[in-house]
Order: C-alpha cells, then structure tokens, then sequence
C-alpha cells in the first residue's frame, strides 16, 4: 500500500523531461536487432516491459549493453538471430509479444513464449490467425501465452486487418520483410505508426498511402543500424498534461515529448475541453517533438468515437479523469479495446472511481461520466488491479481530493514509468508527499 497526496494547495509547478516513449523503445532495440552493424539508442526506457525485449534479444545471442538510459546493440541481421535455449519470458508486455511472433514466425528456429498472469489472459489470435495466413506457424493455448512458434519460410500476403492495432499490424509487418513477395496491409483505422517511421530509418521499404491505411512492405530489406535519440513519451507525458490541467493555479512544462499524430488524440481531446496547452520548440528528427507547457483550466464535457480511439488508446482512463471534473456529462464510446489491455480498464475505472463518488456509468466500449456532480469519497483505500496505467491515473484524481488516499500494488507503475511518484513530488508543493 502507498500512501497517495493530499490536494497541493499551491497547484503543481516546474519543468520535467519524462522517460523515453515505450513503443520507439522496444522497437529500437528489435529493429537494432536485426540490423547490420550498431544501433545506438538514447533516452531509452529503462522499464519493465522494455527490459522485456531486450532480454529476450540477448536470449537470442544478440550483444546489447546497457548504461543506464543508452543501450548499444550489435546487429545480426535478419537471419542471424539464434534460437533461445529456453522460454522467452514476455513479463507483462503484448507489444514484445505481439510483435516478436510476428518475427520469430520467419526464423529458422523454434521458440516459446510466456508471460505473467495478465499477460496470459490477453488475446493472441488477433496476431497468430493472420500470420498463419503468410505462412506461418504458431500454436497458441486457447488464443493464449504460452505460444510456440515453429518458424517458416513465409509469403507476402494483401489482407484486411480485423482490429485497430498497431501491435497486430507491426507482427504482421516483422513478417512481411521477411516474406517472398511484397504485402499489403490495410488498417480499419490508422494507428501508432512507428514501425514504419521506424523500420524506413533502419533501410526498409514500407510506403503508406495518402489514405493513411493502405500499407506496402517491400520484402528482403537490407537493414542497418542508426543513431536514435528516443523522445519522450506522450502517454507518460499525459499524467502531468491531466493533473496540471485539473489542479488549480498549476503551470508545467514538459520537455522534448513526442508528437507523432497517431499518438496526440490526448492534445486534441484536451483542447476541445477547454484545456490550455502550448507546444513549443518544435522539431522533427525523424520522430515530432515539442515543448509542452499546461496550466490549470476550466473544463467542458466531450463526446469521443470510435475514430478518434487509437490516437488516444493508452490516455483513455485520464480522459475519463478530464470528463469527471468537467462541467456536464461526457460519453466515450467504441472503446472496447480497453477490456483487453493489462486490465480490462473499462471496469477498472469504473471500480475504482467510484470509490471516489464519481458519477460513472459502464458501457460495453466505454464510458458515460457526469463531472457537474460533486465528488464524494466512499472508499480511500484504491488498487491499481496491477495495471501501471490504473495506478498512475489514480495517483493523478488524489490530488484532487481531501480525504487521504492510499494505493495497492503500486508498484505496476515500473512497467512503463519506474519514477513516477518521484516526479510527481517534484511538480507537487506538498511537502510530506511519500
Ligand atoms: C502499442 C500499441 C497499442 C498500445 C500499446 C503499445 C505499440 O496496443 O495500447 O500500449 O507499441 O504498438 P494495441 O496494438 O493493442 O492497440
């Protein structure tokens, strides 16, 4: 249990550079991987999941050294990953997972993967189904971890993918440069795109077409490692965007975070609520980045589809946050893939606001929150339910009220974001925060 704040009286002030983005992390280091020559990447993510994949390469004899957020990787190539002599052990990761089957289904070699409890009840055919299409063989445990992959030579494939997702998509593309013949990948919505940023830096061939869906890989890339600096990451970034927003008389800037359009639904959400949000020091070194400087505002309610999901997937328990304190009644609907992520964070929120008197109601896919009616807190003991997101969203509402809260399992947070609390503290005037 970890004793959570009060409401700073002062509101919440300075300046932060949060940690490295998760996505451009785990992919620096599989793409590194599987590159020729050296990758070097800065402002890594030194979190879980990301310690994750870069295990798992070493498992597969590849040279990767770390000095605390630089890690240095020694390319194999695309065939010259050698098979783990046991398990790889995903911890709590589906981009790792996801993504690895996605490779590992065009190596030579035969691989297991596991993970741990949450890890083991998300849903896996959305990956395996369609690389069985190109080829490839995977067996998976009731649509679960554990899975084994027994490697094939693949073949290019023109398919329809069945979810937003761009962890479906970014296996199916590990696979498609792998592949005999070139592919054709249609997205249902656009999602994070990193992987083909990505991919092209390392010397791929993947072209996306102005309809922002219709995805062509060139198969036999010859890859080769690059420099990378990581930005930082918008969906740690968003902690402090919702809690200067929302805790009166705030002002923070948060530096060099990325920009990348398929991951700013949280800016536009919070600038049709009322939200003040300046971004400055604009650049692009492959990646967007900015500046971002928010103060505290007043705020209006919102309605979100399902268009407007991807761009703001990993936000959505903060939005739902932002629509509590909004002056009327918020709805966000097709959502749905938020009963798959480490929790089903549908019912989290729902469980766990509620304890705060919020007014919420479930949805199938999302969420409907009258943020006119006053807080009453019911319950001061919170749970992450083991979900870094959960538990950092929840961090965020007790500044917000008077009762002190407290939180179990908090230490889902070093999943994606080790010092939190930490700079949490910083940016908070209250002076016993612990
Ligand atoms: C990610 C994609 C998203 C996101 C996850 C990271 C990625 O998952 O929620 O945190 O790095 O590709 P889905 O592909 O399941 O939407």
């Amino acid at each position: 249990m970890k004793d959570l704040t009060d409401k700073p009286t002062a509101g919440l002030h300075g300046e932060l550079t949060v940690p490295g983005d998760k996505s451009i992390s785990h992919r620096g280091i599989m793409f590194g991987a599987i590159s020729h020559g050296r990758t070097t990447l800065h402002h890594f993510l030194t979190a879980e999941d990301c310690l994750s994949t870069l295990h798992a390469f070493q498992e597969m004899g590849v040279s990767i050294r770390r000095d605390g957020e630089t890690v240095e990787i020694d390319g194999v190539g695309l065939n010259g990953l050698h098979e783990p002599t046991k398990p790889l052990d995903m911890g709590n990761s589906g981009t790792t997972t996801r993504l690895i089957m996605g490779l590992l289904a065009g190596q030579r070699f035969e691989t297991t993967l596991f993970g741990d409890d949450s890890l083991s009840q998300r849903p896996m055919r959305r990956v395996s189904d369609p690389l069985a299409l190109m080829g490839a063989n995977i067996c998976v445990t009731e649509g679960h971890l554990p899975a084994r992959i027994h490697g094939q030579k693949l073949h290019g494939i023109e398919y329809q993918l069945k979810v937003a997702s761009a962890q479906v998509k970014s296996a199916m593309i590990l696979a498609a440069i792998q592949a005999e013949g070139p592919s054709i990948l249609v997205e249902k919505q656009p999602t994070r795109n990193h992987t083909e940023r990505m991919l092209n830096a390392f010397g791929a061939s993947i072209e996306t077409l102005d309809d922002n869906v219709t995805i062509k890989v060139a198969p036999q890339p010859e890859l080769t490692g690059i420099d990378l600096t990581i930005p930082s990451d918008m969906s740690s970034a968003a902690f402090f965007l919702v809690a200067a927003t929302l805790v009166p008389h705030s002002r923070i800037t948060l530096k060099n975070v990325g920009m990348n359009e398929t991951r700013t639904g949280l800016l536009s959400i919070l600038k049709r609520m009322g939200g003040k949000v300046t971004a400055t020091n604009e650049r692009d070194d492959g990646e967007p980045t900015a500046d971002l400087t928010v103060m505290s505002a007043d705020l209006k309610p919102i309605e979100i589809g399902a268009e407007e999901i991807p761009a703001v997937i990993d936000e959505l328990p903060l939005v739902a946050l932002l629509a509590a304190k909004a002056n009327g009644v918020s709805r966000i609907t097709g959502a749905g893939e938020l009963r798959v992520k480490e929790t089903d964070r549908i019912s989290a929120v729902v469980h766990e606001f509620s304890k705060l008197g919020i007014a919420i109601r479930e949805l199938p896919d999302g969420f409907v929150i009258d943020g006119s009616k006053p807080w009453h807190v019911e319950t001061t003991k919170l749970s992450s339910h083991g979900d870094h997101r959960i538990g950092m969203t929840l961090a965020v509402a007790s500044l917000l009220v008077d009762e002190p809260l407290r939180l179990a399992d908090p230490d889902a947070v070093n999943i994606s974001y080790p010092t939190f609390f930490e700079d949490l503290r910083s940016v908070s005037s209250v002076k016993n925060y612990s």
